[in-house]
C-alpha cells in the first residue's frame, strides 16, 4: 500500500457529471475507482439516501477508497473486476438497478508511476503489469513462455505494432540465453530492433500497451463489464465510458451503436417485438478534453468519453 498518497488527476470530470445527470438520491457505480476523482465528484451531488458503489481490481485503489470514505454509509467498495459488477451490485441489494455507471478505463497514474508495478518502459522494474497484483500471468511470464506466433498476434492485435514479427523473433532468440525479468531489458530490446523509426512515441509504447491489455484480459473484461452495465442500468440510467486507445474506444462505440439500433432482422417492420427494440439511446457525440484540461494534464490527451442512456423498452439479455 506504499502509494496511498500518490495522486491521479481524474479526466473529464465535469463532462462525466453532466453525462451521468446525477440524481441526488440515485444509485451510482464507479467501475474504476483508481484514486476516486469521479467517485468524489458523484458523491458531492448525492444526499444521504444516495448510493455509490466503487469497484477496482487493484487492492491499493480499494484500500484508498476504504480509507477515504470510511464511515460514509452511502459508499460500498469492492476489490473486484468489471466481470463481477453485477455480483457487487447484488451484494449491496439483490437485483439493484443503477442510475449511472462510469468506466474510466486503463491504468491510473499511481500504477504507471510505481516502477515496482512494471507498467512503464521509462523506469526499471519487474516486468509485471498485473492490475490485480499477483493474480494470473505476469508480462514476464508471457514474454518468456508464449510462442513466437502468439507474441506476434498479441503485439499486432493489441498494440497495432508494425514490427510485431521482428520484435517477437528477437525476444524468442534472446530469452534462450536469459529470461526477461525487467521492464528496461524489454524496452531496450525493442529500441534495438525497431531502430530507425521516426515516430514521436517511444518504440516500446505499442508492445507495452499490448502486453498490458493481454495480461489483464482488458478487452474481455470490458466486454463483460459493458454487458453487465446494460443489464443493471435503470430506465433513464446513464452509461459513461472513457477510453484511452482505439481498441477500447472501438468496442465501446460498437457496443453503444449495436444496442441503440433495432435488431436488423426486424428493421423496417411496423411492429418491432420487445426483445428486438433498442436498449440504449446515444447521448451526444463522443467528447474529448478541452485544451485547458490538456494543458494541465497531458495524460488526458487520448481520452474520449462516450455516453448512452438506458431506454425503458426492451429486455436486456
Ligand atoms: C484510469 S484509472 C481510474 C481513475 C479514476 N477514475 C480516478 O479518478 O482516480 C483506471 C482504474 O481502473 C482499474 N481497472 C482497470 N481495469 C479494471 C477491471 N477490469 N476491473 C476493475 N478495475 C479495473 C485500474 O486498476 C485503475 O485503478
Amino acid at each position: 500500500m506504499g502509494d496511498l498518497g500518490v495522486e491521479h488527476t481524474a479526466v473529464l470530470v465535469p463532462q462525466v457529471l453532466t453525462a451521468l445527470n446525477v440524481r441526488a438520491s440515485g444509485a451510482y457505480l464507479d467501475a474504476t475507482f483508481g484514486r476516486g476523482g469521479h467517485s468524489e465528484a458523484i458523491l458531492q451531488q448525492l444526499t444521504a439516501d444516495g448510493r455509490l458503489i466503487c469497484l477496482d481490481r487493484d487492492s491499493t485503489a480499494i484500500a484508498c477508497a476504504q480509507a477515504r470514505f470510511a464511515g460514509d454509509a452511502r459508499v460500498h467498495t469492492f476489490l473486484a473486476p468489471f466481470s463481477a459488477l453485477a455480483a457487487c451490485a447484488d451484494a449491496v441489494e439483490s437485483g439493484l438497478k443503477l442510475d449511472g455507471i462510469v468506466f474510466d478505463l486503463g491504468v491510473s497514474s499511481p500504477q504507471l508511476d510505481d516502477a515496482g508495478r512494471g507498467f512503464s518502459f521509462m523506469q526499471d522494474g519487474p516486468l509485471d503489469m498485473r492490475m490485480s497484483a499477483g493474480q494470473g500471468e505476469s508480462a514476464a511470464d508471457v514474454v518468456n513462455s508464449a510462442s513466437e506466433a502468439e507474441l506476434v498476434r498479441v503485439f499486432r492485435e493489441l498494440g497495432e505494432e508494425r514490427h510485431a514479427r521482428r520484435i517477437a523473433r528477437a525476444i524468442v532468440a534472446d530469452r534462450k540465453s536469459r529470461p526477461f525479468e525487467r521492464t528496461l531489458e524489454l524496452a531496450q530490446l525493442i529500441a534495438r530492433v525497431a531502430r530507425g523509426r521516426t515516430e514521436r512515441k517511444h518504440p516500446a509504447t505499442r508492445v507495452f500497451q499490448a502486453l498490458r491489455i493481454h495480461v489483464n484480459g482488458e478487452l474481455t473484461e470490458l466486454e463483460k463489464g459493458l454487458a453487465a452495465a446494460l443489464e443493471r442500468l435503470a430506465p433513464q440510467g446513464r452509461l459513461a465510458v472513457i477510453s484511452f486507445h482505439s481498441l477500447e474506444d472501438r468496442m465501446v462505440k460498437q457496443f453503444m451503436r449495436r444496442h441503440s439500433s433495432v435488431d436488423p432482422v426486424y428493421a423496417g417492420l411496423p411492429d418491432i417485438p420487445a426483445h428486438a427494440r433498442p436498449l440504449l439511446k446515444l447521448v451526444g457525440k463522443s467528447i474529448e478534453p478541452e485544451p485547458d484540461e490538456l494543458a494541465s494534464n497531458p495524460r488526458a490527451r487520448s481520452a474520449r468519453l462516450r455516453v448512452a442512456e438506458r431506454l425503458a423498452t426492451g429486455v436486456a439479455a
